[in-house]
């Protein structure tokens, strides 16, 4: 059986395909593909994007949909994740869309399930289904012709899952990644990283800025030092329109949420260079691409 638990799930071959099939899906309002198919989204940890987008595409292809509200589960009673959704697999789904805190667990849950299972994010490991959208949004502008391109990955890489799966995919299709974050949110890695933003603008062709995942550190900080630390990382890693006044063909991506003028600065939200509704849009169509791939293909 197929899960969607990572990008290295996917070959470059059946990526292309889904590329193929999110363009057929764009403009595509309903369709009873998925007709009689029924899937469970259980999401442990916030989201606006990625479980409506889920949602929107499953209904989209003419199935049902089942959001388990988490915090009014059996969880609460003491029930483990496993139990839970082995008990879920009981009540015969098609899938089970699941995000979690925990890095691994969607791979764990593979054995407790007898349908596909499709990794909406685990702790810092994995959003395949982001990576993907994000692909496809620099593919569509570049006319497929990525290859060579260089992308900043601006921010928190240490904790992000958008990063990590950015990381494994789009090395494969020719795109270098450069890693631009403060000292303390560094990995080891075999791209080139740096601290400095300025420096490498006039060598990339897009910047995907990240969110600084305050919720993944191990140390929670009081409140009025939390407020200095966001000041002072906006101050260096803040993308303004100010700072990319001479690039103006750089494409800019951010994965959302975003903390508007610590991440990306209001008016560049708004500037024309900005893909962040795009990315949005895109991943309607991927995640109808990855429904159709798991339960019809
Ligand atoms: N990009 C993303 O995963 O957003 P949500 O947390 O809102 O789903």
């Amino acid at each position: 059986m197929k899960h969607l638990i990572t990008t290295a799930d996917l070959t470059k071959k059946e990526i292309l395909k889904l590329f193929e099939d999110a363009e057929l899906f764009d403009d595509l309002k309903s369709s009873n593909l998925l007709e009689g198919k029924l899937i469970v989204t259980l999401f442990f940890e916030n989201s606006t994007r990625t479980r409506s987008s889920f949602e929107i595409a499953a209904k989209r292809l003419g199935a049902q949909v089942v959001n388990l509200e988490v915090n009014t589960s059996s969880t609460k009673k003491g029930e483990t994740v496993e139990d839970t959704v082995a008990n879920l697999d009981a009540m015969k789904p098609d899938a089970i869309i699941i995000r979690h805190s925990d890095c691994g667990l969607p791979e764990s849950l593979k054995s407790y399930v007898s349908c596909p299972i499709l990794n909406a994010g685990d702790g810092k490991n994995a959003h395949p289904t982001q990576a993907l959208l994000d692909l496809y949004t620099i593919y569509k502008h570049y006319n497929g012709k990525v290859k060579g391109k260089n992308i900043a990955i601006v921010g928190d890489i240490a904790n992000s899952r958008v990063a990590s799966s950015n990381l494994e995919l789009l090395p494969r299709f020719g795109l270098n990644p450069i890693l631009v974050s403060p000292k303390k949110f560094k990995v080891k890695t075999k791209f080139k990283s740096t601290t400095n933003l300025k420096k490498v603008l006039n060598k990339v062709d897009i910047i995907m800025s990240l969110r600084v995942q305050h919720e993944r550190h191990d140390r929670a900080i009081l409140p009025e030092k939390l407020e200095v630390q966001k000041k002072e990382y906006s101050k260096k890693y803040c993308i303004t329109k100010k700072l990319l006044k001479n690039q103006k063909d750089i494409i800019l991506m951010h994965p959302g949420p975003v903390n508007r003028n610590i991440d990306v600065s209001d008016d560049m939200i708004e500037d024309k260079r900005s893909k962040i509704l795009e990315q949005v849009t895109n991943g309607v169509a991927i995640r109808m691409a990855c429904l159709k791939k798991l339960l019809v293909d």
